[in-house]
């Protein structure tokens, strides 16, 4: 995608990675792909904000030198030192070694480290904190950082004069699209691109980015338009995803139940679709997953707007299936807690998987409606009718809570 002019002066040159398909290692689908967001304003002082992932180091390069030919970078904002967003850092400071960096403490011991075979003590690194002010000749930058949003060197760049926040990762969704402003894509799907970002990267920070966005509400930063690293810029739908953030935050979940299970012989599906009948029954918006069968990131996203978690194993080996491990693990890590359980499962000669799913999700902070289900191998009639019936109770729960 060619460079694009978002606001007077101020140029997106990043870059859009159509084929990523999991991004931290292998722990996040990103189905539509990415984009690494880059901004460079021309003003008096010429200024980038944010690099981009090695590999496109230089595109970026090439793009900057198509805006402003033969002139220098005169300074470099680092936001987030995270490989995406610092990995053309080296190819930047070569190029343009004059340019003074700026970036909070965190960073800059980041960058060090990171980059210690490319490392050049000539370069200006400067460190910033909240409130700091540069002058760039009609537009200036101030500074809020962010730690732990969400890692401890991310800070915040905002333009006073053209109402323009640059938050970094914050706001942002792993989305290519040839469209760089939210009004030209579809916003639903915007909203839930975000909304898989926030649950599976900044869920745990919730309190910090209530306490963020009440700081930037103190500071009286008027927002017009939102600028992150990954995805699209809002402009039309700057108060929808603050709204968002605010709702998601507040750990705001809907009457709403996710059954996820995994089955050796049909018998714990069988207690699954029983269980989901009965929320049904009492009109209650439910979903079923068998958990290998679906992906990791979506389920989490899923869970995070849910009241109620429903979740099953056969018992192997006195334990649950493997499968649901990396499930139950991301439920604790996330700090997907506030929310209410119900495990369920089948058994032969032994149990096993139930006293573990109720051990991982009371250490995840949720609580327990009511007694587990545990069947001897396949379920009788009695007993599907008996997980139906549950069904319907918990449906009642998830209302009167
Ligand atoms: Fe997009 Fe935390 O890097």
């Amino acid at each position: 995608m060619s460079v694009t002019e978002i606001k007077k002066g101020i140029y997106w040159v990043g870059a859009v990675d159509w084929n990523l398909r999991s991004f931290h290692g292998e722990t996040f689908s990103t189905h539509k792909g990415t984009t690494y967001n880059s901004y460079l304003i021309v003003d008096d002082q010429v200024t980038l904000v944010d690099g981009v992932y090695t590999p496109f180091a230089e595109e970026q390069i090439k793009k900057i030198v198509e805006i402003i030919g033969g002139r220098a970078i005169d300074y470099f904002i680092v936001n987030h030192i995270e490989i995406d967003h610092s990995g053309s850092f080296p190819t930047i400071m070569n190029k343009y070694p004059q340019a003074k960096v700026y970036c909070t403490r965190n960073a800059k011991l980041g960058l060090e480290k990171y980059f210690h075979e490319q490392w050049d003590n000539e370069w200006d690194i400067n460190i910033v904190k909240s409130g700091d002010r540069i002058n760039l000749g009609r537009l200036s930058l101030e500074f809020l950082e962010a730690p732990m949003l969400h890692w401890p060197d991310s800070m915040f760049t905002y333009i006073k004069e053209v109402k323009l926040l640059l938050p970094n990762d914050a706001f942002g969704q792993h989305l290519a699209s040839n469209k760089l402003f939210d009004d030209e894509n579809d916003i639903k799907m915007l909203l839930a691109e975000a909304a898989k970002y926030y649950a599976n990267i900044l869920n745990p920070f919730g309190k910090l980015v209530l306490n963020k966005l009440a700081e930037i509400q103190k500071l009286g930063w008027e927002i017009d338009m939102i600028a992150p690293s990954h995805g699209i810029i809002w402009r039309q739908g700057v108060g929808e995803i603050i709204a968002a953030y605010q709702k998601w935050a507040q750990g705001e979940v809907k009457n709403k139940a996710v059954i996820a299970y995994d089955t050796m012989w049909e018998s714990t599906a069988m207690l699954a679709h029983a269980l989901l009948d009965g929320l049904t029954d009492e009109g209650i918006e439910a979903r079923l997953y068998q958990v290998p069968k679906t992906d990791e990131n979506d389920l989490i996203t899923e869970i995070r707007d849910a009241k109620a978690v429903l979740i099953g194993s056969s018992t192997i080996h006195n334990d649950i299936l493997p499968t649901l491990s990396p499930l139950l693990d991301e439920l604790v890590s996330l700090k997907l807690g506030d929310r209410l359980f119900f495990a369920f499962g089948s058994q032969g000669w032994a149990g096993g998987a139930i006293k573990t799913i109720e051990k991982k999700l009371t250490e995840a902070g949720m609580k327990p409606l009511g007694e587990s289900l545990s069947v001897k191998w396949r379920p009788t009639p009695e007993e599907l009718d008996q997980a139906r019936e549950m069904g319907r109770k918990i449906a009642k729960e998830i209302l009167n809570q």
